[in-house]
C-alpha cells in the first residue's frame, strides 16, 4: 500500500454558487442542496444538538467521512454559541480515506461568509496528507482527531466513546464500504451508552446494519428534496466509560513530564510534578539545545507511524507555546556514520532518488532549548 494516502479526484460543477464538488471515484457529491441547512437539519438536529451536550464538561462527536470539513464547521459554530461552560471540551473524531487538499477546501468554504472565521482557523491547521492519526487543537475547547486511511483499516485501530455520530460516507448504493455491517459494528463499539447517530439515508441495508449493531431507528421527515432521514440511538448495552482520574502525580519535570502535565491540565486534571531539582528542565532536559526532526523509517509499521504522527503533532503544538518555547529554523543534520547516510526507505520512490537524497545532509526544521520549553509548558497560562 502506498505510504501517501490518495487525493480525491474532484469535479467542480459550480463552486461559486455553493454547488458541491463531485467525487469521480464514488460518483457522488460531497453534500446536496444548499449545504449548510441540510447539514444542520440532518446531523445537528438529528443528533439532538445542542440539547444533548447540555450540562456536559466533555462531549465527543464521531464522523464517517471528513470530506470538506463543513460538518465540523457547522458543529463548531453551534458549539461556540451553546458551549455548556467556558471550560467544556468537544472532541471530534473523524475518519477519511482521501483528504481534500487545503486549497480545494478553501474554495469549498468560501461561499459561506458566516463560517469564514472558523474556516480560516481550520485551514491554518489543515491536516497533513499522511496516513494515520492526527490530533489538532482548535479554539473553544475543540480538538479534532482525524484518522486518514481506508475505513476498514482505520476503524479497528480507534478507541473512543462517542456521544453522537454523523454518518456521511456518500450514498450507500455508490459506496457500500462506509455502511457495511463491520463498519457500523465498529461505530457501536466506539460509542458511549445511549449514543445517537444521524444520516440522510434510509436505505434498507443501512437500517439493517445499524439495527444489527444495536441501534434503534426512527425515520424522520427529510430535508430539501429528500423525503426521509434517519435518527438512531444505541440501545444495546455498552459498558459505561471509566471515569478519568482527576488528580495526577508526575515524577520528573523535564520535557516528557512537562508535556504530560500540559496534556492532563488541558483535560481539566489537577497535576502535581515532583523533581529533585528546584526548576523544570534541570536534568537531562537541561541540554542547551534539542533538535526535533522527522525520522524516516523504511517500514510502514506501528513505530514508523507513531514517529510521523509525533512529528506532525509537535510541528503544530510547539509554535502554540510562544516564541520562547521553541523556534522553527532550518538546520543541517549530518549523519554521524556513513552507514546512516544511505538507508533506502521503501516508502521513497526510486533507489536513484533515495541515494541522492540520503548521501547529502538532510534538513530539519525545529529546534528548542529544552529547559526553556519545559518551563513554558509548566508556567501558568
Ligand atoms: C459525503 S463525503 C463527506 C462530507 C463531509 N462530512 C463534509 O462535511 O464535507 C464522504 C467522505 O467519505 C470518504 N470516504 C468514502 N469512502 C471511504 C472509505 N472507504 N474510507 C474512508 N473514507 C471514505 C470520502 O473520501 C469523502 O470525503
Amino acid at each position: 500500500m502506498p505510504r501517501l494516502p490518495p487525493l480525491p479526484d474532484l469535479d467542480w460543477p459550480d463552486a461559486e454558487n455553493r454547488a458541491a464538488p463531485f467525487a469521480r471515484e464514488h460518483g457522488d457529491v460531497y453534500f446536496s442542496g444548499e449545504g449548510l441547512s441540510e447539514k444542520r437539519a440532518v446531523f445537528l438536529a438529528g443528533c439532538g444538538l445542542p440539547e444533548a451536550w447540555s450540562g456536559r464538561e466533555h462531549f465527543t462527536v464521531g464522523e464517517l467521512g471528513f470530506g470538506t470539513g463543513l460538518n465540523l464547521l457547522v458543529l463548531w459554530d453551534l458549539w461556540r454559541r451553546h458551549r455548556p461552560s467556558p471550560t467544556a471540551r468537544l472532541d471530534y473524531l473523524t475518519f477519511e480515506g482521501a483528504l481534500i487538499a487545503k486549497a480545494d477546501a478553501a474554495t469549498i468554504h468560501a461561499p459561506w461568509p458566516e463560517l469564514a472565521a472558523l474556516s480560516q482557523q481550520l485551514l491554518a491547521s489543515w491536516p497533513d496528507r499522511a496516513r494515520g492519526f492526527q490530533r489538532i487543537h482548535l479554539s473553544d475547547g475543540l480538538t479534532l482527531t482525524i484518522v486518514i486511511d481506508d475505513i476498514a483499516a482505520a476503524l479497528p485501530q480507534a478507541r473512543a466513546s462517542a456521544d453522537a455520530w454523523f454518518l456521511d460516507g456518500f450514498a450507500p448504493s455508490k459506496n457500500p464500504a462506509m455502511w457495511a455491517a463491520e463498519t457500523l459494528a465498529h461505530v457501536a463499539r466506539l460509542s458511549a451508552p445511549d449514543a445517537r447517530a444521524a444520516t440522510y439515508t434510509v436505505a434498507g441495508d443501512v437500517r439493517r446494519n445499524l439495527q444489527a449493531a444495536g441501534f434503534t431507528l426512527a425515520k424522520m421527515p427529510g430535508h430539501g428534496r429528500k423525503k426521509e432521514r434517519l435518527e438512531a440511538r444505541l440501545t444495546a448495552h455498552r459498558p459505561a466509560p471509566g471515569k478519568p482520574p482527576k488528580r495526577i502525580a508526575i515524577i520528573g519535570a523535564g520535557v516528557a513530564g512537562a508535556c504530560a502535565a500540559h496534556a492532563f491540565v488541558r483535560r481539566g486534571c489537577d497535576v502535581a510534578i515532583f523533581d529533585r531539582a528546584n526548576a523544570p528542565g534541570a536534568g537531562a532536559s537541561g541540554n542547551p539545545l534539542a533538535l526535533v526532526m522527522p525520522r524516516l523509517d523504511a517500514a510502514d509499521g506501528p513505530t514508523a507511524r507513531a514517529l510521523i504522527e509525533a512529528w506532525l503533532y509537535a510541528r503544530r503544538f510547539y509554535p502554540t507555546l510562544g516564541p520562547n518555547a521553541a523556534q522553527s529554523l532550518d538546520a543541517i543534520h549530518l549523519p554521524a556514520a556513513r552507514r546512516n547516510s544511505c538507508v533506502p526507505p521503501s516508502c521513497l520512490p526510486t533507489r536513484r532518488w533515495t541515494k541522492r537524497c540520503f548521501s547529502h545532509p538532510t534538513k530539519a526544521s525545529a529546534i528548542s532549548a529544552p529547559s526553556l520549553f519545559a518551563r513554558t509548558l509548566l508556567s501558568p497560562a
